[in-house]
């Protein structure tokens, strides 16, 4: 069940719409040697860190924090690890809710067969016309915040679960007809080309800070929301093997919607660098090229609207379990109050697409992409660091031999790459980009 709950906290958005964007927008191979060195280097070791903690108190992020804090005698301003969380959730949430939102669209447009027979020309304009119209995108997220509230009140009960069961080995499945579709469409090479080859000029500097925060974005690292759940995990279960799973298999559907998407860019004459439109763009024109493309579009976008709703569930877990634990709270009336201060902060993203499009908050970012930039490529990494050593140099040796399971040769490697590795990979690139924007 845990490898269920995580992997579906993990596989979300980040997977389909975000990575193949930001390999786009990046120029690429070198951003995907990049991400993966990332995830193998220094998300998988946090993941490990994560979920051992959390299995040592069974408490929510926060509590684990200041009992993990007593236990080794360590300064209680390591808390912060989990109130980080709980902001970088209510950020990831805020626009998550609205990019759901536009699955849900693409859900009920392509079976109601509008892309039909369509070019690359109109459904980049069907998608700009969703952009420019604020009420039609605030209902659509409302709708998708209201459901994940709703099952986020029920508590996380056997019909997600079950639901996750069936949806992810169905998005696999469907990824691949998809790719048996992108193979043949005429733009394989350049696909391929443009995702495995080399081109180290086209990434700068930050595109390696991007692609150190789509990691920690796409594993659902550095927010706590992995150390929630790690709160459920067996006593006796491996940590090691199921974050390897889950990991790979995150990392699977990433790249499978990378080879899906670039082809079809290619074949259509679109642009790689269109940004976080790329999917909605070339997915519906696939769709509406293939047969039956209405049913499989449809289910389809229903496979990703589900991905995001059990990633969404996972943003409340850390405040939601805290609430809960320090004040009785109800869940119901706890998971109301976090949706609409979500819901209230997406409507920046939503009308970062439209009428607040030029408005400048931060260093020439709009509204979205402050957000976007604050939770996941600073709060989300800054969080993963502190984790990274606060066990690596803090927790009592004891205690993580006892929750990792093994001693030795393989301890060692694991601490080196949470002691020195992940921590000096997220600083080196943090101080990078400082001296770079500034
Ligand atoms: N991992 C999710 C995705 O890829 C997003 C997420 C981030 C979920 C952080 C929970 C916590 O879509």
């Amino acid at each position: 069940m845990f490898i269920l709950a995580a992997a579906g906290s993990a596989v979300g958005l980040g997977n389909i719409w975000k990575f193949p964007y930001m390999a786009g927008e990046n120029g690429g191979g070198a951003f995907i040697l990049v991400y993966l060195a990332c995830i193998f280097l220094i998300g998988i070791p946090i993941m490990m860190a994560e979920v051992l903690m959390g299995r040592e108190t069974r408490q929510s992020p926060i509590n684990t924090m200041r009992q993990l804090v007593k236990l080794s005698g360590a300064s209680p301003a390591w808390t912060m690890i989990g109130w980080m969380g709980v902001a970088a959730g209510f950020l990831i949430l805020s626009f998550y809710g609205v990019i759901a939102g536009w699955s849900l669209y693409y859900l009920f447009e392509v079976s109601a067969g509008t892309f039909q027979g369509t070019t690359g020309e109109a459904a980049s304009a069907a998608f700009d016309g969703l952009l420019a119209d604020p009420l039609l995108m605030i209902g659509l997220q409302t709708a998708f915040m209201a459901v994940t509230i709703f099952i986020v009140a029920r508590g996380v009960s056997g019909g997600l679960e079950l639901a996750i069961r069936w949806f992810m080995p169905l998005l696999l499945l469907l990824l691949l007809v998809l790719l048996g579709y992108s193979l043949t469409s005429g733009g394989l090479a350049e696909g391929l080309d443009f995702m495995f080859s080399f081109h180290p000029e086209r990434l700068g500097v930050e595109g390696v800070l991007d692609a150190m925060g789509q990691a920690f974005f796409t594993l659902s690292l550095g927010m706590g929301a992995i150390m929630a759940y790690g709160a459920y995990v067996p006593s006796n279960a491996s940590i090691t093997s199921t974050i390897f799973t889950i990991a790979l298999l995150d990392t699977f559907v990433a790249v499978a919607a990378g080879l899906v998407i670039f082809p079809l860019v290619f074949a259509n004459g679109l642009n790689p660098a269109e940004g976080p439109g790329l999917m909605f763009v070339t997915l519906p024109l696939a769709f509406g090229q293939m047969p039956f493309g209405a049913i499989f579009g449809g289910v389809f976008f229903l496979l990703v609207s589900f991905a995001a709703l059990t990633s969404a569930i996972s943003l409340t877990e850390p405040a939601l379990a805290w609430l809960v634990e320090d004040y009785n709270a109800k869940r119901g009336r706890v998971a109301v109050t976090l949706g609409v201060i979500s819901w209230a902060l997406g409507l920046g993203t939503v009308f970062s697409f439209n009428i607040w499009a030029d408005v400048q908050i931060f260093f020439g970012k709009n509204f979205f992409d402050t957000v976007d930039f604050l939770a996941n490529n600073t709060l989300l990494p800054l969080g993963g660091m502190l984790i990274a050593l606060f066990v690596g140099w803090v927790l009592p040796k004891s205690t993580v031999v006892g929750q990792l399971g093994f001693d030795g040769g393989r301890y060692a490697l694991w601490q080196v790459l949470s002691r020195f590795v992940a921590p000096a990979g997220v600083l080196v690139v943090f101080v990078y980009t400082v001296i770079s924007t500034v």
